[in-house]
């Protein structure tokens, strides 16, 4: 039996709303303190060139504080590589990055950046950080990407998450489970994230059984400010380990 799917809990949007007023408060750190202690497997930060929601106390402070893993998303723009390689955190998640957008909008262009993204996965992975691959479930990008070999790959779920209840929906489930399903058969670990939520994240996790971690921010954020972060996240772990993980092919 593989262990349990992990729920990473992403606090950026608690640092935005931080951002929105130049406040101290709310701290992103105090919450995935919270997170923590209501069940969250590891915390998620976005350290964005232009700083704009988490900031470096905040990582710093994270892997002061933190009994769990932090998974540090990342561009591979050279003052974060730089800075991932001072801090080490225990994971890192490669993922491109557009100063105008508003998230990430899309997986890593494999085919442009291929020769900087297996640099940056070396020298991380060469640090002894466990490297993970935000990518577009398409079956072209998934091989560039297993190619690499990184610790895991994160498939996007955007997609799935936006598409409109019908065809559309199913088959952006369908091209996910297949991109998971190929992604465990070459020995890597299949996260997923992007768009998940409360009712959109256990079909996921039927038509691919096979991840072991979902990473989710905005929709727990989200629920928090109505029933707590605690309860948000208990609610969320449940949901995440309501469907059964299985092992490649299963
Ligand atoms: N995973 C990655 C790689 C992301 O870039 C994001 C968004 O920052 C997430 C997961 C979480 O997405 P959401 O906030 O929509 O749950």
């Amino acid at each position: 039996m593989p262990p349990p799917r992990e729920l990473g809990v992403n606090v950026d949007h608690v640092a935005t709303l931080r951002a929105q007023r130049g406040t101290p408060y709310p701290d992103p750190v105090a919450a995935a303190l919270l997170a923590v202690e209501a069940g969250a497997d590891n915390i998620t930060v976005h350290l964005r060139e232009d700083r704009r929601h988490i900031c470096e106390r905040d990582v710093r402070l994270l892997l002061e504080l933190l009994e769990v893993p932090l998974n540090l998303e990342m561009s591979l723009d050279p003052g974060i590589v730089t800075i991932a390689l001072e801090l080490r955190p225990e994971r890192c998640c490669l993922v491109p990055e557009r100063r105008e957008e508003r998230t990430t909008e899309g997986g890593l262009d494999l085919v442009r950046d291929e020769a900087r993204v297996r640099e940056v996965v070396a020298r991380l992975t060469g640090a002894g950080i466990a490297v993970s691959l935000f990518v577009d479930p398409e079956p072209a990008v998934l091989e560039r990407a297993v190619s690499l070999r990184p610790a895991a790959v994160e498939i996007h779920t955007g997609r799935y998450a936006e598409a409109p209840d019908g065809e559309a929906r199913a088959l952006a489930l369908a091209e996910i489970a297949a991109a998971a399903r190929r992604t465990a058969a070459a020995g890597l670990e299949v996260h997923a994230g992007h768009g998940l939520h409360y009712r959109n994240l256990e079909a996921l996790l039927r038509a691919a059984p096979v991840v072991a971690a979902c990473n989710i921010g905005h929709a727990v954020v989200a629920r928090a400010l109505f029933v707590g972060f605690p309860e948000a996240v208990r609610e969320m772990r449940a949901l995440v380990r309501g469907v059964p993980r299985t092992e490649a092919g299963a």
